[in-house]
Formats: structure tokens, sequence, C-alpha cells
């Protein structure tokens, strides 16, 4: 193998004896593509004999160069008319397969989408109060400021109102702070007895660790005559058992909202040290106390009554609104409400 020249012819000689064969028993369009390569690739035999060109002695170069030229296109003709060969094969096979039965059933997808616990929580909690008796009434994430606020006895210079808490829109609605408008627009519109649960998302401008400023409440409100404190303590009672497990204490602190009158704020056991025998130990979640904050309510103000054109000197009522997100968040032991919100997959499969 001395003399370059012989040495290229031989290696010119056997690859076009052979590249015919290699194409021809390429079946598949990858494999047939894969021998192309190896033959006209930066890798390939051919590349390889060009290579070599610069050590033919110059008078020869011509004839070998018109000679690679030809095996060259040679191979590329052949290239493409195996590779024709082998896709019209393909597609007959395709078409002489039996028709495609489009009566089949389909397959199931493998990943199902899943109630958000936002909503489980929702649902049960709507469930309960129409167990005891309750409609539930509907009302508009965009009211009025006099249904947010005005009708329910906000003083005009509520630090709620501040734009700081609210979001106004330009035409100077509000994006509702609570369910609460849905207790003016319920007791405006029916006439007394009625008893409703309202459900809804909220908004505030506020956002942290606990707090986001699209949020969902339940508002239930009853009236009727002689509605007292101990139908509201009665209903929280059947809920607290019902929602947070049987035999949930509650305990009731007075406290204040401008729409009720006395008004309390209502805790339950902590569901998070709970001993078998009932009583709490104490810990982080319930600040040692053994209790839990879970909603607002109170006998509804007569201020209310009146706005709304319901005579308070012949009806009572009571009325309790709870977060949504603070619900589940209790129920299911969720540490922040980022994860109610971020709808990641893998979190929603969980309940
Ligand atoms: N609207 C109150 C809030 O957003 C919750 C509330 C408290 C609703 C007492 C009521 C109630 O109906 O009686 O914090």
């Amino acid at each position: 193998m001395s003399d370059p020249h012989a040495s290229i012819l031989a290696s010119l000689d056997s690859l076009a004896g052979a590249y015919a064969a290699r194409f021809e028993s390429a079946q598949t369009e990858q494999a047939l593509r894969d021998e192309n390569a190896k033959v006209l690739g930066k890798k390939g035999e051919l590349t390889a004999i060009l290579k070599e060109m610069g050590k033919v002695p110059a008078d020869a170069r011509k004839a070998i160069g018109e000679r690679v030229n030809t095996l060259k296109s040679e191979v590329e003709g052949a290239f493409e008319a195996r590779l024709k060969a082998i896709l019209r094969k393909a597609r007959e096979a395709e078409l002489s397969l039996p028709p495609f039965d489009l009566t089949l059933p389909g397959r199931a997808p493998s990943r199902r989408g899943h109630p958000h616990p936002i909503s489980i929580v929702r649902d049960e909690i709507v469930g309960i109060f129409e167990s005891m008796g309750f409609a539930v009434f509907d009302g508009p994430e965009i009211d009025t400021a006099a249904n947010n606020f005005d009708k329910l006895g906000f003083p005009p210079d509520h630090p709620a109102t501040d734009m700081h808490d609210t979001f106004y829109t330009k035409a100077g609605h509000v994006l509702r702070t609570h369910t609460s408008n849905i207790q003016v627009r319920a007791m405006s519109t029916m006439k007394p007895p009625f008893a409703f649960i309202a459900p809804g998302a909220c908004y505030r401008v506020d956002s942290d660790i606990t707090h986001s400023p699209m949020f969902h409440q339940i508002e239930a409100f009853m009236v009727d005559e002689h509605v007292t404190l101990a139908h509201l303590k009665g209903v929280l009672r059947e809920f607290a058992e019902r929602f947070y497990g049987s035999g949930t204490p509650i305990r009731l602190r007075p406290s204040y909202f401008p729409f009720t009158e006395p008004s309390a704020e209502v805790d339950v056991g902590c569901v998070f040290c709970k001993r078998a025998d009932g009583t709490r130990a104490g810990c982080a979640v319930c600040k040692q106390s053994g209790w839990l904050e879970i909603l607002g309510s109170g006998m509804i103000d007569p201020v209310v009554f009146t706005e709304c054109g319901i005579d308070p000197e012949r009806w009572s009522g009571f009325a309790l609104g709870m977060g949504l997100e603070r619900q589940a968040m209790l129920r299911y032991g969720i540490p922040e409400i980022r994860f109610l919100f971020e709808n990641d997959p893998r979190f929603l499969a969980q309940f």
C-alpha cells in the first residue's frame, strides 16, 4: 500500500461494489440514513478517500476526482431511490391494515383532574348547612360600597373602607371584601323568615403567609321571629361536630363587628394537639391555647335590619362568616395559603 494512487483506486472500487447492497439491506428509513452517513457523512468512507487526494500525483488527480464525483452522485441517487422504496412500502403496509375501528371504547386518561380543596371544603360546608334547612343565596363579587359597607353599619371613615384594604373600581364600585354583602342583598329583597348560606370569592389588599388578595368566604344567616344567641350556638355546635369531628368543642369570645350586636368570635378545640381522651396538649398551631379561631358571628344589628327594610321590632337573626382557606388549612393541616393558589397537581391530588 505504498502507492497512494493505487490504494485510492482500490478503495473506490471496493466502495463502488458494496454500497448498493448495503442500501438494499436497510429496511427502515433510519437504517438507510445511517448507511448513507457511513459513506457520505463527515466521517464517511468517500469523505475519507477525498482526504487522501492530496497524496496523489497532480496528473492523476483529475481522473480520480471525476471518479469520486461520479460515485458520489451514484450513491446519492441510490439513497434517494431506496428511501422512496422504503417509504412506499411503509405506506402500503399502513394502508393494508384493517380499518381503524371508531366504535372501540376510548382509553381513559391516566391522569385526571381533581376537585380543589377549597371546592371540597365549600361543598361540604354548604351541605352541612343545607341539611339544617339553609338555602344557597348568591351575590356578585363586584358590588356597591353601600352593600359592602354602609348598610352593614360601617361608619363612612371605617378603616376597612380605606384604599389600603379595599379594591375600588374606576366606576366607584368595590370588589367585595367579604360575603356579608349577600346579607344586605338577601334582606333587601326577601321577606323573613329565611335562612341562607352564601359562599363566594372576596378581595382585599392583603398578601402574606396566611392572606391572599383573593380568597373565599361562606356567610350564613337566619332571620325569624324570636331567633336568639342560642340558635346561633346550636348551629355552630352542629357545624363543629360535623366539619371538625364529633366531640369538637366550641367557645364564643366577645368581639366586635359593625353589623352584629352582640358579636362573637368562635373557636374550636385545636384539631392538631387533640389527644385520644379529648383533651388538648397545646401546640404551635394553637399557640399553646388549645383553641383555634374559625369564624366571626353575632346577632344581626337592628341598624342593618332597618337599612334593608326589615322591622327590627318584629324580626331577629344571627349571622356568621368564615374564611374557606382557613377551614381548609385547619382541616388538612396545610401550612401556607399559597399552596391553595398554585394549583400544583401533586398537591391537589392529595385531597
Ligand atoms: N364579614 C366578617 C369578616 O369578613 C365575617 C363575619 C363576622 C360575618 C360576623 C358575619 C358576622 O356575618 O356576623 O371578617
